[in-house]
């Protein structure tokens, strides 16, 4: 579509020689931070045209197919959300019984096909490496909506986004991030670990001692210089805390009830632990929580996970308007 320049949209105008043009995202390795710089400023004007316009054209007639093998509430209503906003349309499956995966068909047919009708592709699978194998089969841009327990990229870049919106860009840089649940099994934590090292942030990570961020994760972290510390207790680092992100105990990784029942339980959010922590920090989750953040909470200012929740429609609005050319 010609760039109309007398268009409201401007500044996003036909760029398909951008770098993100056409290109898959799989992992939050293929981000710098410049890019980064990039992707926020872009989901910034995406969020003034939603206060603004509610919905614009910019893909008007592109289509996103939504991929959904395990469930999801907010990566797959965000993602269509953004379509739409954005004047596109979605293809959604979500129940991949009723589709011909039922009948045995692998992910790469399955991708083939749906590459025929749309224009991106957004795929949550149970397995490392789903997305990559689905992008190799793929022409059309694949976006990982979470392959298992391996990377949740999307996520990882709206929580950051999340962090410079409310604590401020500047910041950045001298940041405590303490990361607290189900290190092993949590691919958002995977992400943000690896995203956040871009930054010169100092990590903990709170976990019980089954549930502790994986070797490579920490190797990777470690090479870029980030100084991390493993705790079983929250106490010791609540006060110096700048950003609490809580996950869930990942119940459908576990392969014995027992161990999972073992897990879960170990830390609980509320306002009385929170006494002990920053009155300008903030605390986070991906959500779904399942009774690791007390609904008691949700009032404190601090609370930031429901409009992490909002942040990311203008993430995803930014990353579709990118590997479709519009930004
Ligand atoms: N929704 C996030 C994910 O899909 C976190 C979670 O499910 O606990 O990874
Ligand atoms: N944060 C997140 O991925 O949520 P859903 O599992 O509901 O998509």
């Amino acid at each position: 579509m010609p760039t109309d320049p007398t268009s409201p949209y401007l500044p996003f105008g036909d760029n398909t020689h951008a770098p993100w043009y056409g290109k898959d995202i799989l992992s939050v390795n293929q981000f710098n931070r410049d890019d980064l710089g990039y992707v926020f400023g872009v989901a910034h004007e995406m969020r003034g045209m939603v206060e603004r316009v509610g919905t614009f054209d910019l893909l008007k007639g592109k289509i996103l197919a939504n991929l959904f093998y395990e469930p999801s509430t907010r990566t797959s209503s965000s993602f269509t959300a953004a379509m739409e906003r954005l004047g596109g349309s979605v293809i959604p499956i979500n129940e991949v019984k009723y589709s011909s995966v039922s009948k045995g068909e692998s992910l790469p047919d399955t991708i083939r096909t749906l590459e025929c009708y749309v224009d991106v592709i957004v795929l949550r699978h149970p397995e490392v490496g789903s997305a990559a194998i689905a992008a190799q089969a793929a022409r059309k841009p694949v976006i990982n909506a979470g392959d298992g327990i391996g990377e949740h990229p999307t996520q990882a870049l709206l929580d950051t986004f999340t962090i410079f919106e409310e604590l401020g860009e500047g910041v950045v840089d001298g940041l405590t991030v303490t990361m607290l649940g189900d290190l092993k099994y949590g691919r958002t934590v995977h992400s943000l670990a690896r995203l956040l090292s871009l930054y010169k942030v100092k990590l903990n990570y709170v976990s019980p001692d089954i549930l502790r961020m994986p070797k490579e994760v920490m190797d990777e972290v470690a090479e870029k210089g980030i100084p991390q510390d493993e705790y079983t207790s929250l106490e010791e680092v609540l006060p110096e805390t700048d950003v609490l992100y809580v996950t869930r105990v990942q119940k459908e990784r576990f392969e014995d009830p027992a161990v999972y029942e073992g897990a879960r339980g170990a830390f609980l959010i509320n306002p009385e632990i929170m006494q002990a922590a920053r009155k300008e920090m903030i605390v986070m989750h991906p959500l779904p929580r399942v009774g690791e953040i007390s609904t008691d909470f949700d009032g404190d200012p601090r609370a930031a996970y429901f409009r992490q929740m909002e942040y990311g429609l203008y993430v995803r609005m930014a990353l579709l308007a990118m590997v479709l050319g519009k930004a």
